[in-house]
């Protein structure tokens, strides 16, 4: 047998136990020839025998020798959708679920629990997702690049063409595993080829790859070129209010789902970083999302309307204009003018994925719309997958942020899960990680965030703790010590990042274009509002009522919070203030002292998480040992220079010198 040219992650099993009984399954109420059940069934099959060595034996075709135990699957009504209900007992083992999604997420649930320390007769998990949509979202082109793609090239695409092969699946089994829901396969900019993707060219592989997701319980989303009534339409207009334009559209949405019955609908970029969009004919954004809204509704599809709408080429000088603010002042005004089909979907912050931003005030501002949070995974700001950033930590805090939106359900979570306002669509995206590298996300850690996203997605209550054991437990077999040591290094890591880059919520400070290593100006002097406003005094946006007013858009409790340096949260002290360098923080330090210990520090705990990895040596299979080494290497020479470039570019601009008399050039 051809030897497999990708890993399986966290799907790679090793021997757990040796189990002492065959097994046979047995279904109630569930018919053993659809996909999703076989597929299920499969991944049992796979799941127990590698983990405990014993077989699931067919009894119609198979011999039986001695007793069996039973997978019993059974149908009920008691568990809510895509949810489960597992049990393991001397007999066998019980998946309940409602429908087929949630008896394949059972069956998965029995291999991590076992994969992780159980034995098959002491599982027992009763769980429902927490969120309707759990998607990932490729940033993929069709020539096969991927745009913030640090793990290779695209294994959908190549040449404008579309792959499918056994990877396909593989990625499925990866998605399904952690309860992904919905893949939008295109990037969100979507260009030349890809304007095609809705068009006889490529139906019949988009055809395969939707039914290959769908037996996996994922649907197919694409990303959508506004301008295709131009662009591929030959129209000279795509006004969303235009007869014409809806008409083709009509037709066109038609053709699609002719040919693509599975889709669950479009991701769209509109008026956003060059992209088309309604305001080109004078239209709000709802008149864009509500159109194509319509016109996908018939098909049961929806369309999730993107809200990175934002001025890019902001004067310096007009100190109103904010980027922070820009979200919020465009979509808020609209709330509860989106069709009930449509689903904005908002990024975390306000600016752009950076390692700390408030939480966007959209999310929870906004009281009459579906609303989803994005997240990105791919590190564009966070190490480009070189440096080692454990990303769940973040996501809990934004999933765990109050709003104040209403008297309870108030926070992140409540409101895209639909708890808040009982809306049936909502949940959580994420830009993914992946590519066609051997160990699909470059750094092998890497995958505790693709894997960490689909199960907080799945159950937002789980704690970033448990997501980096459960990884750690099913991608390596580590002793307790040195799974301990694997565990700190990524619960660590988010904070070391931040220390030796963009100190108390500033952000940027990157390498223009690429986004990894420092540029304490590379930003500053653009097009792009993402300022820093540093001087020789002090450093930091004033968003407060007497700066742009950014923080104002929070509901009363955290506008009050974020408004007053004295009740600020340090850690985003810059992002809402103008403060002198020689400010003393709550820790008694002064604000250029800060710069320079986290620095120090960072650079420092850095290294130490390299010291970690090596002890690690001889548990780890050697490949991956020394590609997520290399990694290491690579992120202390960054560190190094984010240590050196900002603490000199400050001390420089302060001339105040470090109180400890380090080194700084
Ligand atoms: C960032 C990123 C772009 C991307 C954009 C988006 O600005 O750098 O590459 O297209 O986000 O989210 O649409």
């Amino acid at each position: 047998m051809e030897e497999a040219k990708w890993t399986k992650m966290w799907l790679d099993y090793h021997r757990i136990y040796d189990g002492d009984m065959d097994f046979k399954v047995a279904l109630d109420g569930f018919a053993e020839d659809t996909a999703v059940i076989a597929n299920a069934i499969f991944e049992f099959r796979k799941g127990i025998e590698e983990l405990t060595g014993v077989k699931v034996i067919d009894v119609r075709k198979d011999r039986v020798i001695g007793n069996l135990k039973t997978l019993s699957i059974k149908k009920t009504d008691s568990v809510p959708p895509e949810g489960y209900r597992v049990a393991g007992s001397d007999d066998g083992i019980t998946v309940e679920a409602s429908d087929e999604r949630g008896v394949l997420y059972g069956i998965f649930s029995i291999i991590r629990q076992i994969a992780c320390g159980k034995r098959a007769e002491e599982v027992a998990e009763e769980a429902s997702p927490s969120n309707p949509l759990r998607m990932m979202n490729h940033w993929d082109n069709m020539d096969g690049s991927i745009e913030r793609g640090y793990s290779g090239e695209s294994f959908f695409f190549e040449k404008d063409e579309i792959i499918i092969n056994d990877r396909t699946r593989d990625y499925a089994r990866f998605m399904a595993s952690i309860g992904i829901n919905g893949v939008v396969i295109n990037n969100v900019n979507v260009k030349g080829a890809a304007s095609y993707l809705i068009t006889d060219r490529y139906f019949d592989r988009l055809e395969s790859l939707s039914e290959i997701f769908g037996d996996y319980g994922i649907r197919l989303f694409l990303s959508l070129n506004f301008a295709s009534p131009i662009e591929i339409g030959g129209m000279d207009t795509c006004d969303p209010l235009d007869r014409e334009v809806i008409k083709w559209w009509e037709d066109k949405i038609k053709e699609i789902y002719d040919r693509l019955p599975l889709l669950g609908g479009f991701l769209v970029k509109a008026d956003s970083e060059g992209r088309p969009g309604p305001f080109t004919y004078g239209r709000t954004q709802a008149d864009g999302a509500n159109m194509l809204g319509d016109v996908i509704k018939p098909y049961g599809g929806i369309i999730i309307w993107r809200c990175f709408v934002y001025n890019c080429t902001q004067d310096w000088r007009d100190t109103k204009i904010d980027r922070a603010r820009a979200g919020y002042d465009y979509f808020k005004e609209q709330d509860g003018t989106y069709h009930d089909n449509v689903i904005l979907q908002i990024k975390n912050g306000p600016m752009d994925f950076q390692i700390r931003e408030p939480v966007s005030p959209l999310l929870g501002g906004l009281k009459r719309t579906n609303q989803m949070l994005e997240v990105q995974i791919a590190q564009e700001y966070t190490g480009h997958q070189i440096d080692l950033c454990y990303l769940i930590p973040l996501f809990k805090e934004v999933l765990d942020f109050h709003t104040f939106c209403s008297p309870e359900k108030d926070t992140v979570a409540d409101v895209v899960s639909g708890r808040t306002m009982g809306n049936a669509l909502g949940g959580m995206a994420a830009v993914i990680n992946t590519g066609n590298d051997i160990n699909w996300t470059g750094n092998d850690l890497a995958a505790a965030n693709l894997y960490g996203f689909g199960r907080l997605s799945f159950d937002t209550e789980l704690s970033s703790e448990k997501i980096a054991r459960e990884w750690i437990a099913m991608t390596y077999r580590l002793p307790d010590k040195e799974a301990d040591i694997l565990c700190s290094m990524l619960l660590r890591s988010r904070e070391i990042y931040e220390k030796y880059t963009s100190p108390l919520g500033i952000g940027w400070m990157v390498t223009p274009n690429t986004h990894y290593g420092p540029s304490v100006d590379g930003y500053e002097y653009s097009r792009w509002g993402t300022y820093h406003r540093a001087d020789h005094l002090g450093i930091g946006v004033d968003r407060t009522d007497k700066g742009t007013g950014y923080a104002q858009q929070y509901y009363e409790q955290n506008a009050e919070m974020y408004n007053d340096p004295a009740t600020c949260p340090q850690e985003l002290l810059l992002f809402f203030h103008h403060i002198p360098y020689t400010f003393e923080l709550k820790t008694g330090k002064t604000l250029i002292q800060h710069i320079y210990d986290s620095h120090f520090e960072g650079e420092e705990e850095a290294r130490k998480l390299a010291v970690d990895w090596d002890s690690l040596k001889d548990l780890i299979p050697e490949e991956a040992f020394e590609r997520v080494k290399e990694r290491f290497d690579l992120q202390l020479d960054n560190a190094r220079e984010w240590r050196d470039q900002v603490n000199s570019y400050f001390f420089r601009k302060s001339g105040i010198a470090d109180k400890k008399g380090r080194t700084i050039y």
